[in-house]
């Protein structure tokens, strides 16, 4: 049941345009798996053959270590067939509104049958998964934006962080995602600071971050995480942006992504990924041709105004997965 399962989960992230897969990806996805099909509970529709057509498995996980909050995990996919995607549907009406609030479920950008369904259901996207090659992306920033390499212009300081600015940043952190609950819902949690002062405090946070000051005051944090070993692209970097709301708007952003692909560069990454709910971001990313992957679907928070609908359109439209 796992293979078969990841098989179908692998199939439609490949189905997308930012996905490449391959045997990593595809044992990433049964590694995922492997403890939520032991700990939860499988429905699934095989076919007279014994294939896989459909399953819906729901499994909780009390503290998920990225988030470091509990999460319900939905996993829901089907193979494209009319009785895989009737047989999705029904089970999904009969589970979802017995879900708690904090269900979460990674729909891949392909589907867009899943993703009509859960939203029919009540959930919606509360961050798209983004991902493009570092080349492609450096070159559209570069002849767009033309981001200098520090910020000197808007009279604002970029440095490196050192372990001692940790309860800084934390609070820099508190602040931003604590007064917009929506983008980012874990971030502010006391858990994952605490986690995240740790870290920074051990000089063990990302490969690149850099501070932004306004004077005495720590206004931004610029990240850059590289993933050498991304099961599902090989090497990746992700990329962490926060401003204080004083700072925004001033171009800063494309300033980030200058480092951080020189960073890719340099280390040999050919991806950037990440997930966003943020408009200025899903608009660089449109502009340095990055593309959506998947789509993290929950009750709450997220977002119902269309904000993802021009990212998410195209890849529908490319058509679904046929057997
Ligand atoms: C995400 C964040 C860093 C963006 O920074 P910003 O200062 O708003 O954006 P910038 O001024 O650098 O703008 C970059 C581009 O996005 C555009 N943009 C900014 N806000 C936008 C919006 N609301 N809608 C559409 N485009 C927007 C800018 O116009 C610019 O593009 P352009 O030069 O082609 O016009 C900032 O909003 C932030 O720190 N938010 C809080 C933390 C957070 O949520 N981080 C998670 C990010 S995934």
């Amino acid at each position: 049941m796992r293979d078969a399962l990841a098989a179908l989960r692998h199939r439609w992230m490949q189905a997308g345009p930012a996905c490449p897969g391959g045997e990593a990806a595809l044992a990433e996805h049964a590694r995922w798996l492997d403890p939520r099909l032991a700990q939860g509970q499988l429905q699934a529709l095989h076919r007279g053959d014994g294939t896989l057509a459909a399953a819906v498995l729901v499994c909780h996980e009390p503290e998920e270590p990225f988030y470091r909050a509990p999460v319900t995990h939905l996993v829901a996919h089907h193979d494209g067939s009319p009785e895989g995607l009737s047989w999705l549907a029904a089970a999904l009406a009969r589970t979802v509104p017995g879900l708690p609030d904090d269900v979460e479920c990674l729909v891949p950008a392909a589907d867009a049958a899943t993703l009509r369904m859960l939203t029919g259901l009540g959930l919606g996207p509360t961050t798209v998964l983004l991902a493009g090659r570092v080349g492609p992306a450096r070159a559209a920033l570069q002849a767009r934006w033309r981001p200098p390499a520090d910020l000197r212009h808007l009279g604002l300081e970029l440095s490196p962080a050192e372990p001692q600015d940790a309860d800084e940043i934390v609070d820099l952190l508190r602040r931003v995602f604590g007064a917009e609950p929506a983008y980012a819902w874990f971030m502010a949690s006391e858990a994952r600071l605490a986690h995240r002062r740790e870290e920074l405090a051990r000089g063990r946070g990302s490969a690149m971050c850099l501070l932004v000051h306004d004077g005495p005051r720590l206004v931004g944090l610029l990240e850059a995480g590289l993933r050498p070993d991304d099961p599902h692209y090989g090497p990746s970097v992700g990329v962490g942006l926060v401003l204080d709301a004083s700072v925004r708007r001033r171009d800063i952003a494309p300033v980030a992504y200058h480092h951080a692909l020189a960073l890719a560069e340099e280390h040999g990454a050919a991806w950037l990924k990440g997930a966003t709910a943020r408009r200025a971001v899903l608009h660089m990313a449109e502009v340095m041709g990055r593309q959506p992957v998947a789509v993290h679907v929950r009750r709450t928070p997220c977002f119902r105004d269309g904000r993802f609908d021009a990212c998410l359109g195209a890849v529908a439209r490319a058509g679904p997965l046929t057997t």
